[in-house]
């Protein structure tokens, strides 16, 4: 069967469906005003729970909190608050054991939960809903579990940032070739390149932390848009549910999805880090590199070659980036030009949170997991330093402290004497002094102290430099700053 045929059977289910709803009165929890069910298109574009379920922690609780509220304002009794609440928990336990049944009819986490609650304790769950919207409630849903979403990443960035610490540390004299243009550049320490990533993934969490106080507002009490005629305490439940201030304007709260957009940006440029870094591995792991070996357990193999070990974690982590920025995109879009307040194009933020968050998650993992126990071929690495006259800036750097040459007229010389070693086929350290004199006389024997890529690595002490003591002197720094 053509996948063509296949889809048109599929509409012919939805002929028949609708066919025999016809007339049929709706059971909607809307659906007052309706004379029929509403067509199971109708249905099945606008249902949710299939993915906001996931949701199903945030709505309980701040229904908790929510109906709390109403029973001590005296809006709803105590009794029916109590009621209410009992029946909540139950619905959580029913939820978290798997014994739940969702319906698509019932299109989204608010109306299962408050449906199943009125099975459970009859007309008293209509009062739930009292001075409240699924407005406000999807709102505060979302910030409650962006909220725990960053909590979670947070930690697991933390994780990484030790393991690359870890590494660094013993790593702080291991001399690599440092790139620009991934042409090999001048030599540096491998934990200084580590440290690198390790700054990353600081700014990224101090970026999460950020949103997560910007996104920690409580908009219940917002109801639909405009605010709501219950005499409801908003302070009390924004103490309930941790939230350090209610929202102050109920139209902006109710469509405001800025901490989706700012969450997901964050992912997308985390997300990019965690692809550069991705990329690296990928890279030393090549035959024609060989800088580290990945474990058996984060390499696979090829189901042709049988002596092919794949660093396709790795390879996932770098393109697991494309749907995270492709998510960020998508909630741009949906926001873009959506006038005030509700429009149900909000629903279209969530597939996308969910999966970016899941994809970041899983990368993060992975990279902790790569990091642990990859193997440092150290022989390697300090060999390919040594290619390519990885020292030529010390040489001129030399020329302009020992002779007073300016520096563009000693990068000049220095360019001439690498010219030569090309010619000769050898590094700048295997001419002979004869070979330097002849391009400028005053070089003398000491120029060869500094033409070693152990000499070149320890001269570079500036703060923040790639010298072995420097790089110790970041660990702690980094250890301190991120991991205390
Ligand atoms: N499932 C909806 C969403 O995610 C909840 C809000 C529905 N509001 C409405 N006015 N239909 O956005």
């Amino acid at each position: 069967r053509s996948t063509l045929s296949s889809s048109s059977a599929a509409s012919d289910v939805y002929k028949r469906q609708d066919i025999t709803r016809e007339n049929k009165q709706s059971s909607t929890i809307w659906g007052g005003r309706f004379n029929s069910k509403p067509s199971a298109i109708m249905e099945e574009i606008n249902s949710s729970i299939s993915f906001d379920k996931r949701l199903f922690h945030e709505d309980i609780i701040a229904s908790i909190a929510h109906a709390q509220m109403l029973a001590k304002q005296n809006i709803i009794s105590k009794g029916e608050g109590l009621k209410i609440i009992k029946g909540l928990k139950r619905i959580y336990k029913e939820i978290e054991k798997g014994k739940f049944n969702f319906k698509t009819e019932l299109e989204d986490i608010h109306m299962n939960v408050e449906s199943r609650l009125k099975e459970i304790i009859g007309d008293t769950a209509g009062k739930l809903h009292t001075a409240r919207s699924r407005n406000d409630q999807v709102s505060t849903d979302l910030r409650l579990w962006v909220r725990n979403a960053i909590s979670i990443l947070d930690k697991e960035l933390k994780e990484l940032q030790k393991r690359l610490i870890v590494l660094a540390e013993r790593n702080t004299s291991t001399i690599m070739p440092g790139f620009t243009h991934l042409q090999n550049a001048q030599p540096i320490t491998f934990g200084h390149h580590l440290l690198a990533y390790v700054e990353m993934f600081g700014r990224d969490r101090s970026r999460l932390l950020d949103c997560s106080k910007r996104l920690n507002i409580n908009p219940l009490g917002s109801a639909a848009l405009a605010g709501t005629a219950f005499p409801i305490d908003r302070q009390s439940t924004t103490k309930e549910l941790n939230f350090t201030a209610p929202t102050t304007n109920s139209i902006d709260a109710v469509s405001d999805r800025d901490f989706v957009m700012e969450f997901l940006s964050i992912s997308a440029i985390t997300s990019i880090h965690i692809s550069r870094l991705s990329e690296e591995i990928v890279i030393w792991c090549s035959d024609q590199f060989n800088f580290i070996k990945l474990s058996d357990k984060f390499s696979t193999g090829s189901s042709i070659m049988p002596q092919k070990r794949n660093p396709d974690a790795a390879e996932l982590a770098r393109g697991k980036s494309g749907r995270i920025i492709g998510s960020l995109m998508s909630i741009l879009v949906v926001l873009k030009g959506l006038p005030l307040s509700y429009s149900k194009d909000l629903q279209e933020d969530k597939e996308g949170l969910f999966d970016s968050f899941d994809s970041l998650y899983i990368c993060i993992k992975a990279c902790i997991g790569m990091i642990s126990d990859v193997t440092i071929n150290k022989e390697k690495m300090l060999e390919a330093s040594k290619q390519g006259h990885t020292t030529a800036t010390d040489l001129a750097d030399w020329l302009v402290k020992e002779l007073k040459i300016p520096f563009r007229k000693s990068h000049e010389i220095s360019g001439r004497i690498v010219k030569l070693a090309e010619k000769n086929n050898c590094l700048l350290h295997e001419l002979p002094l004869d070979s330097f004199k002849s391009i400028e006389k005053k070089i003398n024997n000491n120029v060869f102290k500094v033409l070693s890529v152990e000499n070149s690595v320890k001269s570079k002490t500036s703060y923040g430099g790639t010298s072995p003591k420097e790089v110790l002197k970041q660990i702690k720094n980094a250890r301190r700053r991120f991991l205390k």
